[in-house]
């Protein structure tokens, strides 16, 4: 063997060494790509318990109570252990940043929340009702991620309000209702709006076994 054929053999060596194992194998990832799903692991050091209250929640009305029920994809089960996230706009429509965040803080905002369901499924968040974005381009909306045990996280529909304007017919035609419909319709109860949505784990997701 000459020189130059050595080295072309150690070369080749070393590309099919770094080559991937189980390069034949495609990772799927339940639920299809999803840009910012990680901040649900932004959570740092808070405690999850299954009620969170959003930063502003005082300060800001209309007041909002979004609660409801976390289940399997039996739709029956309730399902334990479920990290929910959600974050939204402010009253002005902005996603508002303080200036010093880091991760996907820096385009989701600080109105942002995160619960861990406990054996009976359920959850409640404590926040304010969202502004459709300055221009009106888009419904007002709380963006939602779950993340269960043993998947991967994946964003579901977001919450959008019924006697919204802006959730026109065309609009609520193209909801793919993931994980159930987001279309939510709070009544006022002594002094704030609540709202509840129950969530199916899986229910219209694609790629979910
Ligand atoms: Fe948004």
């Amino acid at each position: 063997m000459s020189k130059k054929e050595f080295t072309a053999l150690l070369i080749f060596i070393s590309i099919l060494s770094c080559r991937p194992q189980n390069s034949n194998k495609r990772e799927v990832l339940v639920g299809g790509p999803c840009e910012g799903c990680e901040a649900i692991y932004e959570y740092g050091d808070m405690r999850l318990s299954s009620t969170d209250t959003l930063p502003e929640f005082k300060t800001t009305e209309p007041k909002l109570k979004i609660t409801g029920t976390v289940y399997q994809n039996d739709g029956k089960t309730p399902a334990s252990n479920v990290i929910l996230y959600v974050h939204q706009t402010n009253r002005k429509g902005i996603y508002p940043t303080k200036g010093n965040e880091k991760g996907w803080a820096r385009r989701h905002g600080y109105i942002r929340g995160w619960v861990k369901t406990g054996e009976d499924g359920k959850y409640t968040f404590y926040t304010f009702r969202p502004s459709s974005y300055p221009d009106r381009s888009e419904p007002e909306h709380i963006h939602l991620t779950v993340k269960e045990p043993d998947k991967n996280e994946y964003y579901v529909d977001s919450f959008v309000f019924d006697d919204d304007p802006l959730l026109t017919k065309s609009n609520r035609a193209r909801l793919d209702n993931r994980a159930g419909s987001g279309i939510i319709s709070p009544v006022f109860q002594n002094g704030i709006l609540v709202a509840e949505r129950d969530i199916i784990l899986g229910l219209n997701i694609p790629d979910y076994e």
